[in-house]
């Protein structure tokens, strides 16, 4: 329960009772207990049930219901798993003991193993662990060598000849084996290997010296050479280079059913009898959110200036206010529109800016928003600017849900999937790409896991799928923008948002978690200093591929730059004069240079060597792992937690609003439908910010997986009855971005 409590301002309830402040506290925090939806998803055998997360679809996902659909699934299932078991029982059978099968080194098995591109010169890899084994006619394994490539990626693994050759062995295999998850055994990380790739290699050819496997090309952890952003190559099943663990799929599976089910009935419905359903009748069908429950109590009470500026400031949205440099007091939330990007005609989205002043108790309220761009169909000048003061009444309340819409796309576009996403996936391909040997393996790999797999979902049913559809931008223009996002984006000198008063509880429990991880990760440094240093080798490739490809910082290089003309400079400014505050970016570091444009990503350290490295060197490392996991757990769920509440009532928020056919265009109210979300994107609304918040999995204090470090967890927990005064649940703090 929250330790602020808002001002006294009276209210008329649904009974036509008046309620003070008080009242008004108790009646929110009613609707978020009662708003927390748990889905309980209990399937007996010929119930529906989803493939998988990769199959998860904008329209209709592999939903199997035919009973004979669900025979054969079922039938496949005992085959996979007699698959699976006969594999066990192999491993049980034929154990690969540690023994090595040598007398004298005679031979060697050479090779070189680099990442697989086009061209066929990519990067070597450093650090791969590679065994080299035999294998009996009657199934048992004799390990022959064992080795590791250099950094060029070479491998030499010694080996007895005479025991390779031996009568009793029918095949030979080389092996490349990766760390793919750490666990942890008490407080110590275990990291578990699995076979890359196993490769067969011809007895007779072995006829004495080296036997040569010449250069071989691994699609391990590849980066994306057709993507806007540093991205990891996923294959067409979305299952490589990782894939989920049983745990997160049974966990989707649970939760996604009935709400599948209801889009699925919604589609059929519009499909077939479109004018028998109605927006009403769609939110009916989904499970109450925050904005909803609290109307049923307090009608208007979520259109008012009190919910939309605590909202503002401590909903989903979490904005940056930015002061205001020429009244003291007043501050400056920023949502910019369309900007240059890639649009489509339906949809309006101007820049709006919203400012605020603080009531008594720290919260926000807003006195004044402006509107730059079209706000009508029949309204072509994309630099008008119209102001609205709460003195204007109905058209007040217009401006405020289209300040409210133009927060909910940025919020999602820009802090969640640019600033979470996209953001951790770059550190999570660039850490399995090179972090074997060093212990920072350990500490980022499990909040790193799944997103990069999660994120090639999220292209082709969000980014490629739905924001297209019900937003103002199309695909390409999602990508670019998304791009510009990451050019803003770096761990250096990041830090969390300031409180600008005792009511800014956001940013307050924003701090909190800084905190957090900070202990943690101060406590590892200094535990595994020594093997931190020791494979600091390691840290200089992390730290080049983070660097070589990060985007350049936004708006310099030749196609990310706005186009010719002074309004749109001018616009341009205003953005990264924002986005500094914002993200805490600042543009005049000296930042690393890769093919003539300077990059988002700091360098972390040039040294290949620690002895070699700079004095800032060791600080730099603890703070890019500082953000990585910050943002990959944190502010990753701060606004995947509050989707729902925020963005619950397709009425109250949405993508985007439509022009329409009226003058005056999106400043109409909520009963004008031809604004609204039509139905098919209404139902997928819904679908997608439940599915998106109420289906998470992976917490730190649940540790379902045991792959949470417990000294983060117990850091976490120290600081339990803190959050709580913060209204924050730890237990739903999630440890990774897998969602
Ligand atoms: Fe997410």
């Amino acid at each position: 329960m929250d330790t602020f409590r808002p001002p006294a301002e009276s209210w008329t309830t649904a009974d036509g009772a008046q309620v003070d402040e008080r009242g008004i506290r108790d009646i929110i925090d009613r609707a978020k207990r009662e708003t927390r939806v748990d889905f309980k998803y209990d399937g007996a055998f010929f119930t529906p049930r989803l493939r998988g997360i990769n199959h998860l679809e904008v329209g209709r996902s592999r939903i199997i219901s035919s009973p004979l659909a669900i025979i054969l699934e079922w039938l496949y299932l005992q085959f996979t798993r007699l698959r699976d078991g006969m594999q066990r029982l192999s491993e049980w059978l034929f154990p690969r003991h540690d023994r090595l099968w040598c007398d004298h080194v005679d031979s060697h098995l050479v090779g070189r193993v680099i990442h697989a591109d086009r061209r066929g010169d990519g990067a070597p890899i450093h650090n791969l662990h590679v065994e080299f084994w035999g294998r009996t006619w009657i199934g048992t394994w004799r390990k022959l060598a064992v080795g590791r490539t250099d950094r060029d990626g070479n491998f030499r693994l010694p080996f007895d000849l005479r025991q390779a050759r031996r009568i009793s062995l029918r095949h030979l295999y080389f092996e490349v084996h990766t760390t793919t998850r750490v666990y942890f055994d008490a407080d110590t990380p275990r990291l578990h290997f699995d076979l890359w790739v196993r490769q067969p290699v011809p007895k007779s050819d072995l006829i004495g010296m080296d036997y040569n496997l010449r250069t071989l090309q691994l699609d391990f952890w590849c980066y994306r050479e057709d993507a806007p952003a540093p991205r990891a190559r996923v294959n067409a099943e979305g299952t490589a280079p990782e894939h989920y663990s049983h745990g997160r799929e049974d966990a989707m599976m649970q939760q996604i059913i009935p709400i599948e089910l209801t889009k699925l009935k919604h589609l059929e419905q519009i499909t077939l009898a479109p004018g028998t359903l109605t927006i009403d009748q769609i939110q009916k069908d989904y499970p109450e959110n925050l904005t909803t429950c609290i109307e049923k109590y307090l009608p208007g009470y979520t259109r008012g200036d009190d919910w939309f500026g605590e909202r503002m400031m401590n909903g989903m949205n979490r904005g940056y206010f930015q002061p205001d440099p020429e009244a003291q007091g007043s501050y400056w939330i920023r949502y910019f529109g369309k900007c240059w990007y890639d649009s489509n005609e339906v949809y309006a989205m101007p820049d709006v800016d919203i400012r605020f002043t603080l009531k008594d108790d720290g919260l926000p309220r807003p006195s004044e928003i402006r509107l730059t761009g079209r706000l009508s169909a029949h309204d072509h000048d994309p630099w008008a600017t119209r102001s609205y003061t709460p003195m204007d009444g109905a058209s007040w309340t217009h401006a405020k849900r289209v300040a409210r819409v133009a927060g909910a796309f940025n919020t999602e576009v820009e802090e969640h999937f640019a600033g979470t996403h996209l953001n951790t996936e770059q550190f999570a391909v660039a850490c399995y790409r090179n972090l074997r040997l060093n212990p920072v393996a350990a500490l980022l790999m499990p909040h790193l896991k799944e997103v990069s797999i999660l994120d090639h979902t999220a292209d082709r049913t969000l980014i490629g799928g739905y924001i297209p559809s019900a937003a103002a931008l199309t695909e390409k223009g999602l990508q670019q923008r998304t791009r510009d996002i990451l050019g803003v984006l770096d761990w250096k000198g990041w830090r969390p948002m300031t409180p600008i008063s005792p009511a800014h509880s956001c940013a307050r429990a924003e701090a909190l978690f800084w905190d957090v991880v900070s202990t943690y990760v101060e406590d590892f440094f200094a535990d595994r200093a020594a093997e931190i240093r020791e494979h600091w080798y390691e840290v200089y490739r992390f730290s080049e591929d983070l660097v070589t490809h990060s985007v350049p910082v936004a708006f310099t290089a030749p196609g990310d730059r706005p186009p010719e003309g002074e309004n749109w400079a001018a616009l341009a400014r205003r953005r990264l004069d924002y986005y500094r505050g914002q993200y805490c970016f600042d543009p005049s570091l000296d930042r690393p240079v890769i093919d003539g444009q300077p990059r988002a990503l700091s360098r972390i350290t040039a040294a290949q060597s620690f002895d070699a490295a700079g004095p800032e060197d060791w600080d730099n490392l603890k703070q890019a792992c500082r953000y990585a996991i910050m943002q990959a757990t944190y502010m990753h769920t701060w606004i995947n937690e509050h989707q729902y509440d925020d963005l619950g009532e397709v009425f109250y928020s949405c993508g985007g609003l439509r022009f329409g056919t009226k003058p005056d265009g999106i400043m109409a109210p909520e009963s004008d439908l031809e604004i609204a979300l039509d139905l098919v994107r209404a139902t997928q609304m819904l679908f997608f910010t439940n599915l998106l918040s109420r289906t998470e999995y992976g917490f730190i204090t649940r540790n379902e997986e045991g792959d949470v470090n417990p000294r983060f967890a117990r850091a976490l927990e120290s600081r339990r009855d803190a959050f709580r005064l913060l209204g924050v649940d730890i237990d739903a703090i999630e440890s990774r971005t897998n969602i």
